[in-house]
């Protein structure tokens, strides 16, 4: 039997979205957000499901600070929904949006939880969508408005802060493959959106930091180390391009002030909008570095792309782990490859754990327990890896599983169940699961017996 151990001070957390729990979607003057309109009027949802309920968590965000306390948990990683602070995403704030974040953190800070909040995961107020959305460049300057807003509000109880949450899955998602909010489908919005995103997160990063000198301030990216899928070179090429594309795109204008080289004809300035004086405009000197993290991604070489990175995944990470119920291979080394890689690239940067976990439909039995074990199974091969990395020099400070509830999984609806705590729909009652427990001893005894 060995032991699994973390470092002194590790923090324990779990993360969730604004939009995937807390319902209240047009209550106390909350404005309209894309994800409202999308799930109300694209048909696109799995079970026509929507987050105007989800797990009511408005209203219920004190259980939600219970269950974080019952696991142990020393953060929590949560968003902060745009459209409830200003509606239309500009102009006046809304002092009820403000109130609901300053009872949720002041829960927070007296049951002993660092609240983590992010400032856009994925909300963005209609309003601005109706004015051209990510791919307007109008839409940068907003978010740095709004982030300055809730910075001077929250600054005086919140320290972390998180910028963005993965940048580069909204922006695919939304204007490239059109299955999530706004739902567009067209490459070069998609292209003009990653560089309003790029100036949106460099200018988010000064507003923060002239807001509050002290804040410590990153963003959460969506990684996946990337592998070729064949032995031939175009597609060991064609890994590294996308591994450019996919998870230096939103880091390497932050940290270095300039795009990495992922089209095989060179980056396409002009179909991004990028103007003379740009480039320098983009840094963002992160404190720390977000580490969402799901899946490897297997890469082939594809001649015939719309965009010119000429590579794709070839399929759900790769071909030789078991899967979740969503489909999502499991392989815990993903996790210790992107973790050591970060390390090597970016002079050992500060990493933050901000996402980790997966989709199991377990629910509770005849006796009301859930015997989530399969979850168990999954955060035990991802932290054997985690606390193997730190050991080989990467500086890791947290752990956040995704997610605390059961939720409203994007176009996936209610039917992905990645939760700690299962959560009854409509009803949203929450109940720990197997998992919840393991983890609250985990997060207790900062470590665990293999
Ligand atoms: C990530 C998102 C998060 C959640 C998980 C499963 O891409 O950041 O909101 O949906 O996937």
């Amino acid at each position: 039997m060995g032991r699994v151990r973390f470092p002194q001070g590790f923090r324990w957390g779990a993360a969730t979205a604004a939009y995937q729990i807390e319902g209240a979607w047009a209550e106390d003057g909350k404005g309209e957000s894309i994800w409202d309109r999308f799930c109300h009027r694209s048909g696109r949802i799995a079970g026509g499901d929507s987050g105007d309920v989800a797990c009511d968590s408005y209203h219920r965000f004190p259980e939600d600070v219970a269950l974080l306390r019952e696991m142990n948990c020393t953060s929590y990683r949560f968003s902060i929904s745009w459209p409830r602070i200003q509606p239309t995403g500009h102009g006046p704030t809304l002092a009820a949006g403000l109130d609901y974040y300053r009872r949720l953190v002041d829960a927070l800070l007296e049951a002993g939880i660092e609240p983590f909040p992010t400032l856009y995961h994925w909300d963005l107020p209609q309003a601005l969508q109706d004015r051209g959305g990510w791919p307007e460049r109008d839409t940068a300057g907003r978010f740095a408005d709004y982030a300055d807003v809730v910075v001077r509000a929250l600054g005086d109880r919140v320290k972390d802060w998180i910028l963005l949450n993965e940048p580069s899955i909204f922006t695919t998602m939304g204007y490239w493959v059109g299955i999530h909010a706004p739902g567009i489908a067209d490459p070069d919005a998609f292209l003009r959106a990653t560089h309003v995103v790029n100036l949106a997160q460099a200018a988010g990063f000064a507003a923060v930091r002239a807001a509050r000198s002290d804040a410590r301030i990153g963003s959460a990216m969506a990684f996946s180390p990337c592998e070729p899928a064949g032995d031939d070179e175009a597609d060991a090429a064609a890994a590294e391009r996308f591994h450019r594309f996919t998870n230096a795109w939103y880091l390497e204008p932050a940290l270095h002030g300039r795009y990495p080289e992922a089209f095989v004809d060179g980056v396409p300035f002009d179909r991004m909008g990028v103007r003379p004086d740009d480039l320098e405009a983009l840094r963002a000197p992160f404190d720390f570095i977000g580490v969402n993290l799901y899946m490897r991604a297997c890469i082939r070489h594809v001649p015939d792309d719309a965009l010119g990175v000429q590579a794709r995944p070839a399929g759900i990470g790769g071909s030789d782990g078991p899967r979740t119920d969503f489909g999502w291979e499991i392989w815990p080394r993903a996790l210790s490859d992107m973790v050591l890689r970060l390390t090597r690239d970016y002079d050992r940067p500060v990493l933050e754990i901000t996402e980790n976990g997966c989709s199991y439909g377990d629910g509770p039995g005849t006796d009301g327990r859930i015997r989530d074990a399969r979850r168990i199974d999954f955060h035990r091969g991802q932290l054997e890896q985690l606390a193997g990395a730190i050991e080989a020099g990467a500086d890791v400070r947290s752990y956040h599983a995704w997610t605390l509830l059961d939720n409203f999984e994007w176009s996936e609806g209610f039917r992905q169940r990645f939760g700690l705590a299962h959560v009854t729909f409509p009803a949203a009652d929450r109940t720990l699961k197997d998992s919840g427990h393991w983890y609250g001893e985990v997060a207790a005894a900062n470590g665990f017996d293999t």
